[in-house]
């Protein structure tokens, strides 16, 4: 049975696209196949972030309406072999809070996949109960910072009174000179704060908006320190031990 595992954050901005993103070509990379949802009802980004942005036509909601087949509405990029993306529908009503559970519940069904990674909106509003309703397991993404941390434990104890209790923080955009300095929060602040395990913690790294930018994944860049990071984390999703740190 594969994972859903969902990428949320309560404040906007974080990173936790640009880490759905990553984390989807590395699984990839690594033989794994993962199926990307992009739950960010109204704002979708992860089709972007994938380099599909001019092929997508169809979305999660389209799939739980029958409008078309599961397998026709997945987009894969040429790159990443066993990576496929679904994307989000411009809205849906209050009531169909379970329509991604549904469609989540027919990929595991239907489409021989490891992996289902969810990346959620911002906010803790209707995109991210959609998202979450169809989860198993939860990535919390901030930055080392008071106001994303307070958010990303707003959005833990959310996670644990929605039942996922399985969550785990990923501290993105460290910059190692500045973190636990000038009294911002250190790596161990940011455990304390959320009271979630360490899956990980991303550098800052300006490859990630540049890749971005030219259509291509941050994976790519040989260079790249997130692009390591990513691959660190995507190695202990599969239960593999590797090294906290960047
Ligand atoms: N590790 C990083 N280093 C540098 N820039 C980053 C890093 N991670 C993300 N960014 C940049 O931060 C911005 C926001 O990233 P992203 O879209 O992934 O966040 P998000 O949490 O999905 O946002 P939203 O809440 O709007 O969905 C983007 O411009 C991205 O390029
Ligand atoms: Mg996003």
């Amino acid at each position: 049975m594969p994972r859903a595992i969902v990428i949320v954050s309560g404040k906007g901005g974080t990173g936790k696209t640009s880490l759905a993103a990553g984390l989807g070509c590395a699984l990839s990379a690594m033989g794994k196949r993962c199926v990307c949802i992009d739950g960010d009802i109204g704002l979708p980004s992860l089709d972007m972030a994938l380099g599909l942005g001019e092929f997508v036509a169809f979305d999660f909601a389209d799939v739980a309406a029958d409008v078309l087949g599961l397998q026709e509405a997945l987009l894969q990029p040429e790159a990443w072999p066993g990576l496929q993306l679904l994307s989000a529908p411009p809205r849906i009503a209050p009531e169909e809070r379970n329509l991604l559970r549904g469609v989540v519940r027919r990929i595991k069904r239907e489409i021989p996949c490891d992996y289902i990674l969810i990346d959620a909106g911002a906010g803790l509003g209707l995109s991210f109960d959609v998202a979450v309703r169809a989860a198993d397991s939860a990535i919390v993404v901030a930055t080392a910072d008071p106001v994303s941390l307070r958010g990303a434990n707003t959005t833990a104890q959310r996670l644990y009174d929605m039942g996922v209790e399985d969550a785990y923080l990923v501290v993105n955009r460290v910059r190692r000179n500045l973190t636990g300095r000038y009294d911002l929060p250190n790596i161990d602040d940011a455990i304390d704060l959320t009271e979630l395990p360490l899956l990980g913690c991303v550098p800052e790294d300006r490859q990630v908006l540049l890749a971005q930018a030219a259509g291509e994944s941050v994976l790519e860049r040989r260079k790249s320190t997130a692009a390591r990071a990513y691959r660190s984390i995507a190695k202990r999703i599969t239960g593999e031990y590797v090294p906290l740190g960047i």
